[in-house]
């Protein structure tokens, strides 16, 4: 392998030696051999519809070849040490012919204003020459690649070339290379990437967004009912008889959200790092309970009125209590909204539970209020669907990520005598 200073100044010489021809041999090039009286190709290749040039590329051969010759088989590496190989021996270079699509392509009518202007319009382009260089010492018989043209009036075209790379030593003085306009190409691969890379953005902070929505949601219950209960100790305080136990009993009520809004962004947090949360043994009645002791508040101002059925301490399933406890209270919130929505005086809000099948429990809130949105009974459960003025529409989403995620299923349907019933399921604990 010849490398390093020592060598390289011994190349030149006998690179520029390689270059020029032998006597006569740079001569304009023949036509190819049996198409000198073949009219019909000159014929084929000037009617083309794809663009054809044949180029000289006699030098180039024999300076590979001499290349070989030393023994040097890395290119690649030859002509990064040797930058000045590509300029030099493209000097040798000409195009001898052009198509009547390759002036098209160039932005020339006249073929002999382009073959004059073939040089500047077509400079070394390395990695172009390199293919060609490359199958010259591979002796393949195909090279191609890629690369811009510059057209008349300062024009640029992507395009994908193909050169046939003869077989015969006298043949390298008209090279054919085909060359395809791909800018249709390329265009439509820069809009698919940036489509692509929108998407990826999009998906990225819906999927942000959505958690943020879910989260200010989540906290938003506990916060409203805090602010709630201090209003009312302060009320209580603010008597000319302050009523201290009262007023106890709120702020302990608030400390016991505040816990709750604690629990839900510990959630939130395990969700993000996607830790499993504590599953384990769930006793449907205390769940039915605490859910219904967060909601009271609100159904008494609605006038609503909330009955259970009495569950025993053996009834359970299996799951996670906080995230059971969430889904219920969103399911009583939205039923006495429900009710709220239609000033009705008579509202009644009824959890009740029953076996599933052999192995699962089913919780589910009945309400009397004025029944689902017109539309499939579906289209509740989807994100951001909503038909209330201050609503997210996300309640009943996050309830189905959470009863999905602990091997349950939710579902919902109209009442025949009118109102909602909405329903979950969830694996029995043995
Ligand atoms: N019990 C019900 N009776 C009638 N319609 C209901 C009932 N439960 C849910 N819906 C309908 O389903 C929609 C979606 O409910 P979801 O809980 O997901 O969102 P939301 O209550 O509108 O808003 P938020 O995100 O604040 O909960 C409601 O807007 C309402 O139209
Ligand atoms: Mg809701």
């Amino acid at each position: 392998m010849l490398r390093g200073k020592k060598t390289a100044g011994a190349e030149p010489a006998t690179l520029t030696s390689a270059l020029a021809a032998p006597k006569g041999e740079d001569a304009p090039p023949k036509q190819l051999v049996g198409m000198s009286t073949g009219d019909w190709y000159r014929e084929m290749f000037w009617n083309a519809p794809i663009a054809m040039l044949e180029e000289d590329w006699r030098g180039a051969k024999r300076a590979v070849d001499e290349l070989l010759r030393r023994g040097i088989t890395d290119l690649d590496r030859y002509v990064a040490e040797h930058p000045e190989f590509i300029s030099q021996v493209r000097t040798t270079h000409r195009v001898v012919d052009a198509n009547a699509a390759a002036l098209r392509l160039f932005g020339f009518e006249s073929k002999a204003e382009f073959l004059r202007s073939s040089r500047e319009l077509l400079p070394a382009n390395v990695e172009s020459n390199m293919q060609v260089y490359r199958a010259f010492a591979a002796g393949v018989s195909v090279a191609q690649g890629e690369r811009v043209l510059r057209g008349r009036g300062g024009s640029v075209t992507p395009i994908l070339w193909r050169a046939a790379i003869p077989s015969q030593q006298g043949e390298f003085g008209r090279m054919v290379f085909y060359a395809v306009d791909v800018s249709a190409l390329k265009r439509a691969e820069q809009a698919l990437m940036a489509a692509h890379a929108d998407l990826a953005y999009a998906s990225r902070s819906s999927m942000l967004g959505e958690m943020v929505a879910s989260i200010a949601h989540e906290i938003n219950q506990p916060l409203g009912a805090i602010k709630l209960y201090i209003d009312t100790a302060r009320r209580w305080l603010d008597r000319p008889e302050p009523d201290v136990s009262r007023a106890r009993r709120s702020v302990n009520r608030a400390h016991a959200e505040a816990d709750r809004a604690s629990n839900i962004v510990v959630r939130v947090k395990n969700l993000v790092r996607r830790v499993r949360s504590d599953t384990g043994r769930v006793p449907i009645g205390s769940v039915i309970a605490g859910a219904i002791a967060l909601v009271e508040q609100d159904a008494r101002l609605h006038r609503v009125h909330i009955e259970s059925a009495r569950v025993g301490k053996e009834i359970a399933v299996r799951g996670e209590e906080t995230q059971i406890q969430q889904a219920l209270v969103n399911l009583l919130n939205n039923a006495i909204q429900s009710i709220a929505s239609a000033q009705q005086q008579d509202g009644r809000v009824q959890v009740a539970v029953h076996a599933e099948g052999e192995d699962m429990v089913e919780i589910e809130v009945l309400d009397n209020g004025p029944g689902l949105p017109p539309g499939p009974e579906e289209q509740i459960f989807r994100p951001f669907f909503t038909t209330k003025p201050d609503g997210m529409g996300l309640g009943l989403s996050i309830c189905r990520t959470m009863i999905e995620s602990q091997g349950g299923r939710i579902s919902a349907r109209r009442l025949d005598a009118g109102g909602t019933i909405v329903a979950f399921a969830l694996p029995i604990f043995r």
